[in-house]
């Protein structure tokens, strides 16, 4: 592959953009959706701690790492890899990360548009004032309408799949560059004013526990590996996608700083929105581990109970959709800037892509519905892409680049790549990425799989 491929598709506008854009592909359902309710099904505060280790001793050195390929290479996460495995003589398989990636992009995309489409649902829901002055009952038993509902979910799902595509297809400058600027700070904002509310609600205290009150007795197998699946899945890595925003990174912005920003806002948002979330949970006796719906349960009530609550909550809704938004468009990027560097047009390479997670995306639609108790391996076809994206491809994924960077390329041109100032720091980190991030990796991977 010849070297006009790099830099083929822009540059971020500059280091600021990046965290942006980063922080706009990690911040999304995973943090205000699926951290609360797999929180909730794991019980509590040992799993949020086990969360918190992992995004410390494996998300965040393997996404310093990831970055640090994708700005090296500067071509899709495919054509890096390749490239990258031959220049530091590492086995050709290392460059099957990229193909790995952007297939369980294909994957996590069909379910998570499907997803999104429910928080599209809630913005109508909200501005109708539907939940003004709303009980736990008539929040469940609309949550539960919309999923009985298949053809309302496959309208949703395609109306966000081709939102999704409407901006890919802009490319980086317009299309992602413009949407995180101005969309993430309002929805920072957002959170701020509903954890005031949560924090009035009876059950704050209680809320406040569970989430931080470590009882190691709840603490299984299962549940490490989700929390490890969790922190790859909300840092958005192993797959490529954080590779491909660090292919668009200026070269001399220093890397440690910007992606411990991204990944502490991340970690903010999703311990804030379990803040709101589950003080709600309590308040109203609802059941913490009810699965994917419980943010669809909970804050409805919320907005319910608020002063002008049909308008925030319409907001708030807003937001989480424009949050999801800029995370799908980072899992189609990988399989989008392949398809570029092969020649199609980006409007075409868009189309595909997202024609097929849609089209793979009718499953989990009917994961909620018709399909609800055909059941195999993990559960329903959604909860299988689920667990075999999050625990098992961005895992092998994560580390599969951790062990690259830590063995296969040398000091000297990591250290060069990487711009840090400070060599102590350094050093740290690539011990991490050398020893701590694979074997700890492995380790759960191993007892999770046994
Ligand atoms: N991190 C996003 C979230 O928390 C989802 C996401 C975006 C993602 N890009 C990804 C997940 C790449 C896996 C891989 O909602």
């Amino acid at each position: 592959m010849s070297a006009d491929k790099r830099g083929m598709h822009g540059i971020w506008g500059s280091r600021w953009t990046f965290i942006l854009a980063a922080t706009g592909s990690a911040v999304g359902l995973g943090n205000i959706w699926k951290f609360p309710y797999i929180t909730g099904e794991n019980g509590g505060g040992a799993f949020v701690l086990m969360y918190l280790v992992c995004i410390l001793v494996a998300g965040v050195p393997v996404m310093m790492a990831e970055v640090l390929l994708g700005r090296k290479g500067r071509m899709s996460p495919i054509h890096t890899m390749q490239a990258m495995a031959r220049e530091n003589k590492a086995p050709a398989f290392f460059s099957g990360i990229g193909w790995m990636g952007a297939v369980s992009g294909f994957f996590i995309l069909s379910f998570y548009s499907v997803i999104a489409g429910w928080t599209l649902a809630y913005v109508g829901k909200m501005a109708s004032g539907e939940f003004l002055g709303a009980t736990a009952e008539v929040a469940k038993t609309s949550f539960g309408s919309l999923l009985s509902d298949p053809w309302m979910l496959l309208g949703l799902h395609t109306l966000f799949m081709l939102m999704t595509g409407f901006v890919i297809a802009r490319g980086v400058k317009h299309g992602l560059e413009d949407s995180v600027r101005l969309l993430m700070p309002l929805l920072f904002l957002m959170l701020i004013l509903l954890l005031g509310y949560s924090i009035t609600t009876p059950g704050f205290t209680q809320g406040w526990n569970f989430l931080f009150t470590f009882d190691a007795d709840k603490l299984t197998t299962e549940s490490i590996v989700v929390a490890l699946g969790h922190s790859f899945f909300t840092l958005s890595l192993g797959m490529g996608a954080i590779m491909a925003y660090g292919a668009y990174m200026p070269a001399q912005a220093s890397l440690g700083k910007t992606i411990l920003a991204v990944a502490f806002l991340d970690t903010l948002v999703a311990l804030v929105a379990g803040l709101i979330i589950f003080p709600i949970v309590f308040s109203h006796g609802l059941e913490p581990a009810s699965g994917p719906g419980l943010m669809f349960q909970t804050l409805p009530i919320a907005f319910g109970a608020l002063p002008g609550g049909a308008f925030i909550g319409t907001v708030f809704f807003v937001l989480v959709v424009i949050a999801a938004w800029s995370s799908a468009i980072s899992i189609a990027e990988p399989a989008v800037a392949w398809a570029v560097e092969k020649g199609f047009s980006r409007f075409r390479a868009t189309f595909g892509v997202c024609f097929l997670a849609w089209l793979l995306g009718i499953g989990s639609v009917l994961s909620f519905n018709q399909w609800a108790e055909f059941k195999f391996l993990r559960g329903t076809f959604f909860d299988n892409l689920d667990f075999i994206t999050a625990n098992v491809m961005m895992p092998l994924g994560g580390v599969l680049i951790a062990i690259f960077v830590g063995w296969f390329m040398t000091r000297e041109s990591v250290a060069a790549e990487a711009r840090v100032k400070s060599p102590v720091l350094f050093n740290i980190w690539r011990f991490m990425v050398r020893y701590i991030s694979p074997i700890a990796i492995f380790y759960i991977f191993i007892e999770g799989l046994s």
